[in-house]
């Protein structure tokens, strides 16, 4: 369902090109998980962008259900991104000034305009928050709460894909696992597909195939 053809990505700094992506080619099916693991600086967030439809590769090409992303129409890229896919960052990415069950909403008022409170609190039960802190400022929960939170948004607009770069990054041990367990149960029982890029072996494990980048190619191991 989500297919990466020949990617490659540089970027330039001062008068230095650095290739971060040398021909990245692979493909994911509906319905798995797959994890991303590689060292600091080896384009895992690089390639989760352009698989996000995020930025635009210099070269190759992404295809969504075989039909292949046209980088170039914005407009039509922006609703192919709000429909398909929803993002988990590694810190948060929440509005502040906002409570928890109107940071839910936001990716359905972007679509619809149209705050659905309704869905975002069954989508909070779903990601194991408890129903006390659906009205609680978004700076009075714990890094683990904020995540869920942010899954919970993820999942907002029923995206056929999640893209979560470190999400367990600034967890301890025990949210890192939680966190993770629902997203499993999520894949499970609505066959939403997750990339999930992590240093965390045993996240990693917890998925149905992990893929190495280094060097600017991906390689896999199988789990
Ligand atoms: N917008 C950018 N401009 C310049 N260099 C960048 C940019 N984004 C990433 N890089 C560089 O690309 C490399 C890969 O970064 P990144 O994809 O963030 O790696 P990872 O997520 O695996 O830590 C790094 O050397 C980083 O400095
Ligand atoms: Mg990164």
């Amino acid at each position: 369902m989500l297919r990466a053809v020949d990617i490659y990505k540089s970027f330039f700094s001062g008068n230095k090109t650095i290739e971060v992506l040398s021909g990245i080619s692979l493909s994911i099916e509906k319905g798995e998980m797959v994890a991303l693991m590689g060292v600091s600086g080896s384009g895992k967030s690089t390639l989760m962008h352009i698989l996000g439809l995020i930025n635009k590769p210099d070269k190759g090409d992404i295809y969504i259900n075989e039909e292949r992303v046209n980088f170039n129409d914005k407009e039509a890229l922006a609703r192919r991104r709000n429909l398909t896919i929803g993002f988990v960052f590694q810190f948060y990415s929440l509005i502040g000034e906002l409570n928890v069950t109107e940071n839910v909403t936001i990716p359905g008022m972007i679509k619809n305009s149209y705050a659905d409170t309704v869905k975002a609190k069954r989508l909070l039960e779903v990601v194991g928050l408890p129903s006390s802190m659906y009205d609680k400022m978004i700076y009075k929960l714990s890094g683990g709460e904020m995540q869920r939170v942010a899954l919970a948004r993820a999942l907002m607009n029923d995206p056929d894909i999640i893209i979560a770069d470190e999400p367990t990054a600034n967890l301890d041990k025990t949210s890192s696992i939680d966190i993770v367990t629902s997203m499993r149960d999520i894949n499970s029982s609505k066959k939403t597909t997750f990339i999930i890029a992590t240093h965390n072996e045993e996240v990693a494990n917890m998925c149905d195939r992990i893929l190495f980048l280094s060097g600017g190619v991906i390689s896999e191991k199988n789990s």
